[in-house]
């Protein structure tokens, strides 16, 4: 006699496989309904013992299903269930045309005897059985039938893996992809003034020191850094002589500069994947009280990246030669960052970066630039 068990849970297939094979049957088990139809038409089991709740197709469908076809409807269905103990539920399972309601665990000599009952009754009743292996031995057949299953699977296993590769290579090609586009982004400005040349990646250093040692996490460093490489992107929409002016810039012209946040943002607002740093790209020329631009934003509205970026900015504006001046220098720009951390600049921020700046240059010199007042060095 073969019996197919129907279940979703493994674990519960091998005990139920292991009883029913221990009294001499022969298992056939599916994990859902949709399978166990398609097994039960190909190998017309004397008996279907099924779960109810399952994946796909669950018990109840899968009873229907079997009594409303011809060739099934005569093997005798048993729901053998822990998810349903309620009287109305059986009601409902038998009223199918299922012969049996029994609640999971069950004792396993009253399960065999109540299985070997019902199959009794149906051997009584029903026409002799057909011979699904076209005459052979059955046992040969259901195992060769077994063997080209697992083979199945494992095919669609391998298949899996293959297509799990490939995604993770078109990922990694994407990634590369994204990764060139900043690159190049950053070359493009680079390569517009000599005055700006290797300014993004500087400050994306800085900006990166700064979150370290506030404590940022590396998937936010990560964001920051790409925030920093691109916050002065808005470069490649000015005038090329206002970044290449040998003179400080006229009112009128420091206007046209500012333009820069607003742009850089603007530039890259289409892209999906940079949505979440664009508004940093916006506000790193805010001060924390509000005499920034373009927004004149102050304190918590601007957001942290672009509170780190300010700082990170402005260091290197200080530390770096401008075509009308000579770098100020570190020790300038620490007294800067002194006096001016509450108003321009947040003041957790000063410090976290004053510490770097501390441990990279001696200490010493940059507490002695700030007591000479900031003097130019
Ligand atoms: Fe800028």
């Amino acid at each position: 006699m073969r019996i197919l068990i129907v279940d979703d849970n493994p674990d519960s297939r091998i005990i139920l496989r292991k009883t029913l094979e221990s009294d001499g049957y022969t298992v056939i088990d599916a994990s859902n309904g949709a399978e166990a139809l398609k097994v039960a038409r190909e190998l017309l089991p004397d008996m279907i013992i099924s779960d109810i709740l399952m994946p796909v197709m669950d018990g109840f469908q899968l009873c229907r299903e079997c009594k409303s076809d011809e060739r099934l409807r005569d093997i005798p269905f048993i729901f053998y269930s822990a998810a349903y103990t309620d009287k109305k539920d059986e009601e409902f399972g038998l009223s199918m045309g299922a012969e049996r309601f029994i609640l999971k665990p069950m004792n396993p000599f009253c399960f065999l005897e109540i299985i070997e009952n019902i199959l009794k009754e149906y051997e009584k009743e029903t026409v002799p059985r057909v011979n699904i292996a076209g005459g052979k031995d059955e046992g040969v057949f259901l195992r060769e039938y077994n063997e080209r299953l697992i083979m199945q699977l494992e095919k669609k296993v391998a298949d899996l893996e293959e297509s799990n590769k490939a995604l993770s290579r078109s990922e990694g090609e994407l990634k590369d992809l994204f990764e060139s586009f900043v690159r190049t982004m950053v070359n493009a400005l680079d390569a517009k003034s000599r005055w700006t040349r290797g300014h993004s990646e500087r400050v994306a250093a800085y900006s990166e020191q700064i979150a370290a040692e506030i404590g940022l996490d590396g998937k936010e460093i990560k964001n920051l850094r790409l925030a920093a490489l691109l916050h002065d992107i808005g470069k490649i929409g000015l005038r090329d002589y206002l970044l290449d002016k040998e003179s400080p810039l006229t009112d009128e012209e420091f206007e046209a500069a500012k333009k820069h946040a607003v742009l850089g943002a603007e530039i890259l607002e289409d892209i999906k994947q940079l949505k979440h740093i664009t508004p940093s790209i916006r506000h790193h020329h805010e001060r924390i009280d509000g005499k920034g631009y373009p927004d004149g934003l102050k304190g918590d509205e601007i957001n942290l990246y672009a509170r780190i970026l300010h700082v990170a900015d402005s260091f290197d504006s200080m530390t770096a030669d401008r075509p009308y001046r000579r770098a100020p220098g570190v020790k300038y720009a620490v007294s800067e960052f002194r006096k001016h951390a509450g108003r321009q600049f947040e003041p957790r921020l000063v410090k976290a970066f004053l510490r770097v700046l501390s441990r990279k240059y001696h200490v010493t010199d940059i507490d002695k630039a700030v007591r000479s007042g900031g003097r130019k060095d």
